[in-house]
């Protein structure tokens, strides 16, 4: 059953940034918009390479290997090579620390 997981604090995430984590066997980035966090699974849909390097402009995640688009917010892809949506995981924030609903 999917629970809330202790990821961070969100002052360990500044706006802008990309960080990846590993909770128990999955390896999830969590991305600061500015106007919220956002959490994925670290695995780019287009060779499974890790997105937890790539960069973050808005709401768009740009993959470090070959140059996928992701909308963080959605997981939808924005721009080729991927063609397929990543999964994205629900957010909550308590008290300055950043949980993750992962099963
Ligand atoms: S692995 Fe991300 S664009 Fe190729």
């Amino acid at each position: 059953m999917a629970e809330f997981k202790k990821v961070a604090r969100t002052d360990d995430i500044p706006v802008g940034k990309v960080r990846g984590f590993e909770i128990g066997p999955d390896r999830i980035v969590i991305c600061n918009t500015g106007q919220g966090f956002y959490a994925m699974i670290d695995e780019c849909s287009h060779e499974s390479l890790p997105l937890s390097k790539g960069r973050l402009k808005g709401n768009v995640l740009t993959c470090p290997h070959h140059g996928a688009r992701f909308d963080v917010t959605t997981g939808e892809v924005t721009h080729p090579p991927a063609i397929v949506e990543i999964d994205t995981y629900e957010v909550k924030i308590e008290n300055g620390e950043l949980f993750v609903k992962i099963d």
